[in-house]
C-alpha cells in the first residue's frame, strides 16, 4: 500500500512538471573566442523608412499644416472655413493655370462682414501638437486681391476654439510674396488647430500656409521632429532604407515615387498620391498625401546625421504588383535607369556636375557618399527580371563602385522566391533583398535559415521583416513580446550567418496611433510623443552591440538555434577587446548556461543587457512606454566559464571584456 502511495506521488510530481521540484537543466556551452571569423558589417543592423502609417507627412516630418498647398485631391481637404461674430463670407479654389508649376492651387479668402472675422482652420495631421513656450515658424504666401487693406490673423487653437497664439498681419503687395510670422504658444495641446481669420471685409489670395515648430531636429527649416529623429539616432543604424517599401512602386507608374520632384525648394516639390490612401480596406486614410517636404536631400542628410549608410531604392519600371501591376515597355526603360544614374550623381557627383550643383545648392557641396542602391522593391517574375538586367548591365558599367540590391519578391520562400534566386545566382546584383512577415513561430524556426545558404551567391539583405501575432496587417497584432521575443531569437540566426547575411532591417518602422494603415510597427507616436515597441529595444540590442567578428557558440559541436527553446549568437568586438553574446530562451522556464570562454582571458567583471517581460502579450504604449525596456546588470566571472542563470522568454546581451 505504502509503496503504492509512493509511487503515485512520484507519478504525480513528474506528470505534472511542477517547476519547484524539477531541477533546471544546465546547458554547456562553448564560445571559440581566440577564432574570430568573418566579418559583421558595420551596416548590419539598419532602418527601413518608408511614409506609411503617417511616417514622413504627420510623422517624422514636423510639418502641422495638412494640405499647406490646397493641392489634395479635394483641395480643402483638412481645412473648414470658420467664422467669428457676425462674419460671413466665402473661400474660392483658384488654378494658375500654369504649366511647370508643382502648385497650382491656391485659395481666396473673401470675408464680406464688418463686424466679425472669416476664414479658415487647418485640422493638422489629427490634430496638432504644441507646446508650451514653444515658438512656432509660420509662412505662407499672400496677394492682394482689390485695393482693400486685408487684416489677417493667425490662431493657434483648441477645436473648441480657446486661443493659445495669435499674430497679426497686414500690408500686403499685390503680387506673390512669402511672409513670416511667429507663434509662441502659451499651452501644451495635443490636437490644435490653426486658424486664418480675415478680420472685417476684405478679400485675399493664399496658397502654401506652413507652420513648423522652432525646435525640429537640429534647428533646421523645413525640419524633422526632434523627438522622432532622436529614436533613431540611439539605434545607430548601420543604414537607413528610403523611401520604402510600396510606395517607391505606386499604385500606378505614374504615382511611382519620384526622387526629382522631391529636391529644391519644398513649395516646387509635387505633391503625390500615398498608395496607401486607398490600400487597406479596413483603414481607409483618404487624407494620406505625399507633400514630399521630406525628400532625398532631408533623407541623405539624415542618414549622414546619425551615422548611417544611405540605401535608397528606386523604381524599375514597375508600378505594384498586387496593385495595377502596369509595367513600362522594355524600350521605355532609359528614363528609370536615368534617374538612377542622376540619383548617384545627386549624391556623389562633383558640384559641377548637373545633379551635383543642386546638392550644394540646397546646402551640401560635399558628396553625400553614396555607396548602393536597390533596383526595384518587392518585385517579382519574369518581367522584373528582364527589367532588372538592364538597369544592372547599365549601372555596372557606369557605376562600378555603387552595390546594387535585388528584389526577391515578397515571400521568403516559394515559387517566385525560387525563381527570383535562381536568376540572380549568376547575376551581379551584390545583395538580395528578402522579406518576412510571418509568425512568431516562423521566425523560432527559421533560426537556422542562412546556416545552409550558398557562400558563393549575392549576399542577403534582410530588407524588411516583423514577427506578426496574427496575419499581416490584422488590426491586433500587437508589438508584443511575443514577437520581439521570436526575433530576439531569429536575429541570433543573422548575426551567425553575417558572412551572408549583410544587412537587415525591421519593417515599418513608423505608425501614427491615430492614423496607421499596417501594424506591427518599430515606433508608435501621437502628435507629441512617442514609443518604443520591444522589438525597438530587440533593434537596439543589436544594432548597439554589433561586432566586428563573428564567432562560435555551440552546444555539442552544433549551433544553438531551437533545441530546448535556446538561441545564441556570438562576436568579438576587436575595436573594444569584448565578447559579445546574444542568449535567448524562448521557454517559459529559466535554464542554467555554463558558457567557456575557450582561448580567452577575460576581466573579473561582465555587463548583462536583460529584456524580459511578465508574459507574451505584454506590450509598451504611450501611457507605459517602459513597461518592456533593457535593463543593466554587472556579472561577475571567475576564470574562463561563466554561470548564467537565463530567465524564461527572455533576451539577453552578455558582453564580456578581454584582458589587455
Ligand atoms: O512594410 C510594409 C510593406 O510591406 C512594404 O511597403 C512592402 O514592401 C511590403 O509588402
Amino acid at each position: 500500500m505504502l509503496k503504492g502511495i509512493i509511487i503515485f506521488l512520484i507519478a504525480f510530481y513528474v506528470g505534472m512538471g511542477l517547476p519547484q521540484v524539477e531541477a533546471q537543466k544546465l546547458h554547456k556551452l562553448t564560445v571559440l573566442a581566440n577564432k574570430p571569423g568573418p566579418e559583421i558589417q558595420h551596416s548590419m543592423w539598419g532602418i527601413f523608412f518608408e511614409d506609411i502609417n503617417f511616417a514622413a507627412d504627420g510623422g517624422i516630418y514636423a510639418e502641422l499644416v495638412k494640405n499647406r498647398s490646397f493641392e489634395f485631391y479635394e483641395p480643402l481637404m483638412g481645412w473648414k472655413k470658420i467664422k467669428e461674430g457676425e462674419g460671413k463670407g466665402k473661400v474660392f479654389i483658384l488654378n494658375k493655370n500654369q504649366k511647370d508649376t508643382a502648385n497650382l492651387h491656391y485659395v481666396t479668402l473673401s470675408s464680406e462682414s464688418s463686424n466679425g472675422a472669416f476664414g479658415l482652420f487647418n485640422e493638422g495631421f489629427r490634430g496638432m501638437g504644441i507646446r508650451e513656450g514653444a515658438l512656432y515658424d509660420l509662412t505662407f504666401y499672400a496677394r492682394k486681391v482689390d485695393k482693400s487693406n486685408v487684416k489677417l490673423r493667425f490662431e493657434l487653437s483648441d477645436p473648441d476654439g480657446k486661443t493659445f497664439a495669435s499674430v497679426k498681419a497686414e500690408g500686403f503687395s499685390k503680387d506673390w510674396v512669402k511672409y513670416s510670422l511667429v507663434l509662441k504658444s502659451s499651452a501644451t495641446h495635443s490636437h490644435a488647430c490653426l486658424k486664418v481669420l480675415v478680420d472685417g471685409i476684405g478679400k485675399i489670395d493664399l496658397d502654401f500656409i506652413s507652420l513648423f515648430p522652432r525646435d525640429t531636429w537640429k534647428n533646421r527649416k523645413n525640419g524633422l521632429r526632434a523627438d522622432l529623429v532622436q529614436k533613431l539616432a540611439d539605434l545607430k543604424p548601420g543604414f537607413i532604407r528610403f523611401p520604402g517599401g510600396c510606395v517607391v512602386e505606386g499604385y500606378t507608374l505614374d504615382k511611382r515615387y519620384q526622387w526629382k520632384n522631391t529636391i529644391g525648394k519644398p513649395e516646387d516639390r509635387k505633391l503625390n498620391f500615398n498608395r496607401w490612401n486607398t490600400e487597406l480596406k479596413y483603414r481607409l486614410t483618404p487624407d494620406y498625401f505625399q507633400s514630399l517636404g521630406l525628400g532625398f536631400f532631408e533623407y541623405f542628410q539624415l542618414a549622414e546625421d546619425i551615422g548611417a549608410e544611405p540605401l535608397p531604392i528606386l523604381n524599375c519600371g514597375m508600378a505594384c504588383e498586387f496593385n495595377s501591376g502596369e509595367i513600362a515597355p522594355m524600350d521605355q526603360l532609359d528614363p528609370f535607369i536615368q534617374d538612377v544614374l542622376d540619383l548617384i550623381e545627386f549624391a556623389n557627383g562633383p558640384v559641377i556636375s548637373k545633379w551635383g550643383r543642386i546638392r550644394a545648392e540646397m546646402g551640401h557641396p560635399a558628396s553625400f557618399n553614396l555607396k548602393m542602391v536597390g533596383i526595384g522593391n518587392e518585385q517579382w517574375g519574369e518581367q522584373y527580371f528582364e527589367r532588372y538586367w538592364k538597369f544592372e548591365k547599365v549601372l555596372k558599367e557606369k557605376c562600378p563602385q555603387i552595390k546594387l540590391v535585388s528584389g526577391a519578391g515578397p515571400d521568403p520562400e516559394g515559387e517566385e522566391f525560387n525563381y527570383a534566386w535562381r536568376q540572380l545566382k549568376n547575376s551581379k546584383a551584390d545583395l538580395v533583398d528578402e522579406h518576412y512577415y510571418r509568425s512568431p513561430d516562423w521566425f523560432l524556426k527559421n533560426a537556422s535559415r542562412y546556416d545552409n545558404y550558398d557562400r558563393k551567391g549575392p549576399k542577403v539583405f534582410a530588407g524588411e521583416y516583423a514577427s506578426h501575432t496574427k496575419g499581416d496587417s490584422n488590426p491586433i497584432s500587437r508589438n508584443n513580446w511575443e514577437s520581439a521575443l521570436s526575433e530576439a531569437a531569429f536575429m541570433t540566426g543573422l548575426e551567425r550567418n553575417a558572412d551572408v547575411v549583410q544587412m537587415a532591417s525591421y519593417a515599418p518602422l513608423f505608425a501614427h496611433v491615430n492614423a496607421w494603415q499596417w501594424n506591427p510597427d518599430l515606433i508608435w507616436f501621437d502628435n507629441l510623443n512617442s514609443v518604443a515597441t520591444p522589438n525597438y529595444f530587440v533593434q537596439k540590442l543589436y544594432s548597439t552591440n554589433n561586432g566586428s567578428n563573428v564567432i562560435q557558440i555551440l552546444e555539442n559541436g552544433a549551433v544553438i538555434a531551437g533545441k530546448d527553446s535556446l538561441y545564441a549568437s556570438a562576436s568579438v568586438d576587436k575595436k573594444s577587446g569584448e565578447i559579445i553574446l546574444k542568449l535567448v530562451n524562448v521557454a517559459k522556464a529559466p535554464v542554467k548556461l555554463s558558457l567557456e570562454l575557450k582561448g580567452a582571458v577575460v576581466q573579473k567583471t561582465a555587463r548583462m543587457q536583460i529584456l524580459s517581460a511578465s508574459g507574451l502579450s505584454q506590450y509598451n504604449s504611450l501611457d507605459a512606454p517602459e513597461n518592456i525596456a533593457p535593463i543593466e546588470k554587472k556579472l561577475k566571472v571567475s576564470g574562463k566559464t561563466i554561470q548564467l542563470n537565463l530567465e524564461g522568454q527572455t533576451f539577453v546581451v552578455l558582453r564580456v571584456p578581454l584582458r589587455k
